[in-house]
């Protein structure tokens, strides 16, 4: 017998658990999810409704079944060119009092990808500041999906993804070993063993009050994440990350996100190119 799924119940509970608001048209894709996943469990709708109440384990599941993971390799250059550029200004005036390094010198040039589905921007980042020479960086990715943030600490990708890295790069990528690529034929190359030291990744969801480090950040990016949720969940998000950003740093969105919002610490830069704000106020 065909089980019935009500689905505005389920997707109100996952915009209410994390902010995701599922366009109309996924809805027979929300429900091959809903039921695939009753199936694998060997539930019924009903107790699959019940369990992920309480299991978390199978609300992560639900949740990674319905989330769009989906990045690239240097998606927005321009963004990545404008964090490149701060943290060398950053590297040059550390032991200089200046705005971002404030009056801690030689502490770290610290980055934080909020949403960074299986590591892509943070990865193209790394590289760009290792080629840069810059040495004193961490970068965190953070994303909600447990299985993009295993993918992103993996850091094996496929040979179409190769494509999207400029050659000068190709000194931090390494061929998988046969054994590896044995257990998945799709992933051909893995990112440098030497990116990895000042790389974390952490699951989190964006949506809670908790935040996956416990320092403030030169630079937040948070970018193709924020369309997908309404406007006082992408204000309540924002306002966490501001309080996680240093006095003159800055939050970077993707081009034309969040455009309505105003904050009294923040400013919106003039750039072309780039959706960027500079904490101005503590
Ligand atoms: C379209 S991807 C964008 C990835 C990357 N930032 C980029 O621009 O290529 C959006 C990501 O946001 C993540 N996401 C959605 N809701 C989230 C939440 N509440 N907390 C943290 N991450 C979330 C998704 O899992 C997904 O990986």
């Amino acid at each position: 017998m065909t089980e019935i799924i009500e689905l505005p119940r389920w997707q109100s509970y996952i915009e209410a658990e994390i902010g995701l608001v599922m366009p109309k048209r996924q809805n027979r894709w929300v429900y091959n999810a809903i039921l695939e996943l009753a199936k694998s469990n060997h539930l019924s709708i009903d107790e699959l409704w019940q369990a992920v109440q309480t299991d978390r384990l199978l609300r992560q599941q639900l949740f990674d079944s319905v989330l769009i993971i989906e990045s690239r390799f240097f998606r927005h250059l321009p963004s990545l060119n404008y964090v490149a550029a701060l943290a060398k200004d950053y590297a040059q005036t550390s032991s200089k009092p200046s705005h971002l390094a404030q009056s801690s010198p030689h502490l770290p040039f610290r980055v934080w990808s909020v949403g960074c589905a299986s590591g892509q921007e943070v990865w193209s980042l790394a590289m760009m500041l290792e080629d840069s020479k810059i040495d004193n960086y961490v970068i965190l990715g953070s994303d909600v999906s447990l299985t993009a943030i295993k993918c992103a600490k993996k850091a094996h990708y496929s040979g179409r993804e190769l494509s999207l890295i400029p050659a000068q790069y190709h000194k931090y990528i390494q061929n998988i070993d046969t054994d590896e690529a044995k257990v998945d034929s799709f992933k051909h190359w893995k990112i440098a063993d030497e990116l990895y030291a000042k790389v974390n990744f952490a699951q989190h969801n964006a949506m809670t009050r908790s935040v996956p480090t416990p320092f403030k950040q030169q630079v937040i990016m948070c970018q193709n994440m924020l369309i997908y949720f309404r406007r006082f969940d992408q204000r309540d998000i924002l306002a966490k990350l501001v309080d996680q950003c240093v006095l003159g740093g800055y939050l970077i969105l993707a081009p034309g996100e969040a455009l309505f919002w105003q904050h009294p610490k923040m400013q919106r830069l003039t750039h072309d190119s780039v959706n960027v704000w500079q904490k101005i106020a503590e």
